[in-house]
């Protein structure tokens, strides 16, 4: 039996009375892989916000590390952007800083690591996203597909449980999706617990455990990734990847 990451029990959001999650319910299972695809405006990013509570639920649990993180206190929060890492499309690194110290910020502050040791962990995860070179260069001086792997280098220093992905590669030149996917690739093959938003269905197909199809800020059909792409059950689901692989 796999150990659970994350419950969500009956999670809705609302904003001003218009009701964007309707009651989502699920789990995400310790070193599993969860892509969540849909249509836009189907509350994707909705979802993402209210697990890690950057825009809490309006209702319902989610359950992490044993606790509802929507009846702890501020405190306990504070600590959470160190657990669930997250990685947005348009990668958010600061422009003022080098792509070392855009790694080592959060752990020198938050983690209190000393420079040194601090230096030495980022470099390490600057190696695995293949940017250890860059390390001295800034942010303008690099590609889209350069800074994301910088952005993700940066989540990984932090050392989360988990890590959320918000379409990593929409914000991205076509040629340069491959190598932020295959390092996402290698992130699952680490058996990370991970949860990406994502239109590359082909990548969600090969990569994630487990797939979330949202229409309309419910979870329609919950399937393995083999067999909700070869053998969708809902009629929303076939005319959603009909349509995604057309483009
Ligand atoms: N802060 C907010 N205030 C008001 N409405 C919001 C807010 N955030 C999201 N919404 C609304 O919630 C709905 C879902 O938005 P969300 O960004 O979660 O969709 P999505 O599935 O991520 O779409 P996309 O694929 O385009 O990124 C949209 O109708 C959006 O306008
Ligand atoms: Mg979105």
């Amino acid at each position: 039996m796999s150990k659970v990451a994350i419950e969500l029990k009956d999670v809705t959001k609302s904003f001003d009375g218009n009701q964007i999650l309707k009651g989502i319910s699920g789990e995400i299972d310790e070193g599993q892989v969860l892509a969540i695809i849909g249509p836009s405006g189907s509350g994707k990013s909705t979802l993402l916000r209210a697990v890690n509570q950057l825009a809490g639920p309006t209702s319902g649990s989610v359950v992490f590390e044993g606790q509802d993180l929507t009846k702890v206190g501020k405190q306990s929060l504070n600590h959470l952007g160190e657990k669930i890492g997250m990685v947005f499309q348009s990668f958010n690194l600061f422009p003022n800083h080098t792509v070392l110290e855009n790694v080592t910020l959060g752990p020198r502050r938050v983690k209190k690591l000393s420079e040194e040791q601090a230096n030495q962990e980022a470099m390490h995860y600057l190696k695995q996203v293949g940017m250890a070179e860059k390390a001295n260069a800034y942010p303008e001086s690099l590609s889209g597909g350069q800074k994301q792997r910088v952005a993700i280098a940066r989540a990984l220093a932090m050392k989360p449980k988990v890590l959320f992905f918000d379409e990593p590669t929409s914000a991205l030149d076509p040629e340069n999706v491959g190598e932020v996917l295959k390092v996402i690739q290698q992130l699952a093959e680490e058996k990370r617990t991970m949860v990406i938003v994502t239109h590359e269905m082909n990548f969600a197909r090969q990569v994630a455990d487990k797939v979330w199809l949202m229409a309309d800020g419910q979870i329609v059909e919950e399937n393995d990734s083999k067999t909700l792409f070869t053998a969708p059950k809902e009629a929303i689901t076939k005319r959603f990847i009909e349509q995604v692989s057309l483009v």
